[in-house]
């Protein structure tokens, strides 16, 4: 009885050893906690004119939050009357300045800051609203005096330069910068009327002005759209009398990269060098049967550049294979020499063993070698 323990002891022992694959570990990642992020934006400082409309807006919502006061339902003329004296009470301010900034996750810090500090001038605001409706005005502009108007800049609050719709101004709406106008991308001049280098008018009328850019083939300026209209091509580009400029095939002639282990791929204006695949010695594209000559330790076989070193060692495993399934049969006949049918059904176990196995190795490619897979990954390549 031992003896078919150990076959089948044998047999387990082979089938893991065939089947044994290597897993590389996947690698881990690591962000920032949530709680610092948010922290940190929650400290976060705007600049005055913008921190005082984050306040104000926080405001404005705590008013929205109460206008229908307390208590609902019930007697209508009760409520009005009710809610008429509730809506400038000191009781609903004090309910909003509970909620103040709470709402707002940056700059949150000098929101309450700014509550507390200018305490004084919301209750009087509060108590003379009436006067004063619009309390960005009142407690931004006129109080404070870290805004202006829109389109309005400056210490005092001076016109902001006409921008023809093109560039915003500097300083628009608050008490700094200096009403210039910022071009939007392509515009230039004064008042953002002109077309910035690089572009050109595609469309014009008495109040707007469309530039577009030039083709990339243009140096600088262009007259108008498409590689034709360039005043000067810019390097990697030729000019064609009357049909503008074309793109010039650097790896047409002599290739511009180091011909051992790159080649040369052409693209608009210029050009890459790419890596040749380790397998070459030389090559004219991508992988390993685009080669010139073969790198040491390669081959030539079928088109492309095959490893020796690992085609050795299959030559290997194959024959160790071989030898494993002469032994199987040897082990069979001698263990179960004395009795003819134990050896016969136990000659066509192995017999299917060995047919299965066979089978599964054909239809299941060898893996990669772990350290292969790893690289690729590395680069990006799967
Ligand atoms: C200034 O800002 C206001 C909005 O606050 C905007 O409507 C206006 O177009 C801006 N003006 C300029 C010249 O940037």
């Amino acid at each position: 009885m031992h003896k078919i323990i150990i076959l089948i002891q044998y047999l387990l022992l082979t089938t893991t050893l065939v089947t044994c694959d290597f897993q590389a570990p996947p690698l881990s990642n690591s962000f920032g906690t949530k709680d610092e992020k948010l922290k940190a934006e929650k400290q976060q400082k705007f600049p005055p004119c913008k921190s005082c409309t984050v306040f104000i807006e926080s405001f404005k919502k705590g008013l929205e939050k109460t206008e229908r006061g307390k208590h609902e339902g019930g007697d209508a003329h009760w409520e009005e009357k009710k809610l008429g004296s509730y809506k400038t009470s000191e009781l609903r301010l004090v309910e909003i300045q509970e909620m103040l900034c709470t709402d707002i996750v940056r700059g949150e810090q000098q929101c309450h800051t700014i509550a507390e500090e200018h305490e004084s001038e919301i209750e009087y605001w509060w108590k003379h609203q009436e006067e004063f409706p619009d309390f960005f005005k009142w407690f931004c502009i006129d109080t404070l005096k870290v805004c202006c108007p829109p389109n309005r800049f400056g210490k005092d609050c001076l016109e902001c330069s006409d921008c023809s719709g093109n560039g915003v101004c500097k300083g628009n709406g608050t008490r700094k910068g200096n009403g210039k106008c910022k071009c939007d991308n392509g515009y230039d001049g004064v008042r953002c009327d002109a077309c910035g280098s690089g572009y050109y008018e595609s469309f014009k009328d008495e109040t707007t002005l469309l530039c577009s850019e030039c083709h990339i083939a243009c140096e600088s300026s262009c007259k108008g759209a498409g590689p034709r209209n360039c005043q000067k091509c810019k390097t990697g580009w030729f000019q064609k009398e009357n049909e503008g400029c074309f793109d010039i095939n650097e790896c047409m002639e002599k290739s511009p990269c180091n011909t051992k282990s790159h080649f040369c791929v052409n693209n608009e204006g210029s050009y890459a060098c790419l890596e040749c695949d380790k397998s070459c010695s030389g090559c004219e594209g991508d992988g390993p049967d685009m080669c010139k000559e073969c790198a040491y330790g390669y081959e030539l076989r079928d088109g492309m550049c095959a490893d020796l070193t690992s085609e050795k060692r299959d030559g290997y495993v194959t024959f160790t294979r071989y030898c494993l399934y002469l032994g199987l049969c040897i082990t069979v006949c001698i263990i179960f020499q004395n009795s003819t049918w134990l050896a016969a059904i136990f000659g066509l176990i192995v017999g299917l063993y060995i047919s299965l196995s066979e089978y599964w190795l054909k239809n299941n490619p060898t893996p990669k070698q772990p350290g292969q897979e790893i690289l690729e990954a590395a680069m990006g390549m799967n």
